[in-house]
């Protein structure tokens, strides 16, 4: 891999300043290289005023500045309307953005909503809060132990009933990258919308909303090196046209009089209040940093760090890998070790300076299904290094050595 300078890469990361960090937890959040904390701070320091109100050049600065932002996330994931695109907080807002503007106001008793087993708490939660307000059944995919989604009876589980097909691109448990453009293909045979969570599949792989030709999508700024409060949904245009808005406020409004209001074009009328703009910025130069080293080099790098970390880990006497078999999978690898709970190797491995996660990763289901209450998980990104995946071991073994002492 020597195209792929990761040193010149961590040098543009202040945190790793600190040389004790091994730092793998990219899934949960990536770290920021300081293009994006200085557009950041650029903004704050030399720009700042509010969007779409002023007539002075400040503010026509800043919305120029905003509107470039939603241009490079629609360019990045090939939209090809820049109003498609509409900045919420994150993935999890996203979500909740089209069970109330459209799921609430669409489906009614008896219509199906169909995620899967694998999903994050954040695309499941709120189809059973729609569940439990409008009598929708919500229907799972069921995964394999192996950390596969089992499609054997996708004909029987998407129906005629089914109106949305929300699935997860990439697994934050198991890394596992999902067929979704089959997915897609089956749900569109019976006129059902698509979503896909693609939180964890765009900070490394190329996603084309029209080669999907998926109707919504979300993901979240802050796992693509853009800072947190920003994430992105995109719906296809004539679909946010017919959309009621999410919240109610300023900006979001065409009229407003003491009796009625009517509302703004998109991407607006999905955009209440003032939005966070600076984090917009941020994210524009997350996107740019994503580009200047290339998708695609990124993808392979931590499709190289996976395989090695796969190798080494599998080594390693009583430790469990979780998917990873056959199919997919990326960025992310979660493992127990026998004999040691997963919060107390996470302690372990925390003394020797790396962080990981440990716990139910928000997918609950997934536990339940692997019959375990939590893992650790790995995830790996473009600034991390080989030499970190031998310390990781080297931590393992030790810390193993100690509890079976
Ligand atoms: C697959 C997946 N979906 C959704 C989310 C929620 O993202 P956020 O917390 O940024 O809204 C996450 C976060 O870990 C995730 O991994």
């Amino acid at each position: 891999m020597n195209k792929f300078d990761v040193q010149k890469i961590r040098s543009d990361f202040p945190i790793f300043s600190d040389k004790s960090l091994i730092y793998l937890d990219s899934a949960a959040t990536t770290q920021k290289p300081k293009q994006v904390i200085d557009a950041v701070s650029n903004f704050y320091s030399n720009s700042n005023a509010n969007v779409h109100r002023g007539i002075y050049d400040l503010s026509m600065k800043a919305t120029e500045a905003y509107h470039s932002a939603r241009q490079k996330v629609a360019d990045f994931i090939n939209v090809p309307d820049w109003r498609s695109i509409i900045f919420t907080g994150g993935t999890t807002e996203s979500i909740n953005l089209v069970a109330y503007s459209w799921a609430r106001k669409n489906l009614k008793n008896g219509d199906e909503i169909l995620i899967t087993e694998m999903e994050h708490h954040s695309n499941i939660v709120p189809w059973q809060l729609v569940a439990e307000e409008s009598g929708i059944i919500l229907n799972y995919i069921p995964i394999n132990t192996n950390g596969t989604l089992d499609l054997n009876n996708l004909d029987k589980l998407i129906t005629n009933k089914t109106k949305l097909v929300s699935v997860i691109h990439q697994s934050n448990v198991f890394g596992t990258i999902n067929p979704i453009k089959e997915i897609i293909d089956h749900a569109k045979k019976v006129g059902a919308l698509t979503f896909i969570d693609a939180a964890q599949s765009i900070p490394h792989s190329h996603v084309d909303v029209q080669d999907l030709d998926c109707d919504f999508l979300a993901f979240s700024g802050h796992k693509m090196l853009g800072p947190t409060g920003i994430g992105v949904f995109y719906g296809k245009t004539e679909l946010l046209n017919t959309m009621a808005p999410f919240m109610g406020g300023g900006d979001m409004i065409n009229s407003v009089t003491m009796t009625k209001s009517t509302w703004n074009d998109i991407p607006y009328k999905f955009e209440a209040g003032t939005p966070n703009i600076a984090q917009a910025i941020g994210l524009g130069a997350a996107i740019d940093y994503i580009n200047e080293i290339g998708l695609t080099n990124i993808h392979d790098y931590v499709k190289h760090l996976l395989n090695i970390a796969l190798e080494k880990l599998r080594t390693i006497d009583g430790l469990t890998i979780y998917g990873h078999q056959v199919g997919e999978s990326s960025s992310v690898i979660s493992f127990n070790l026998e004999e040691v709970h997963p919060h107390d190797l996470a302690q372990f491995l925390d003394q020797d300076g790396i962080a990981v996660r440990a716990g139910h990763h928000c997918a609950q289901p997934i536990m339940d299904k692997l019959g375990v209450s939590s893992t650790i998980r790995a995830s790996f990104y473009l600034y991390n290094t080989e030499e970190e995946i031998d310390k990781l071991c080297a931590s393992l073994k030790k810390t193993a050595n100690f509890f079976r002492e």
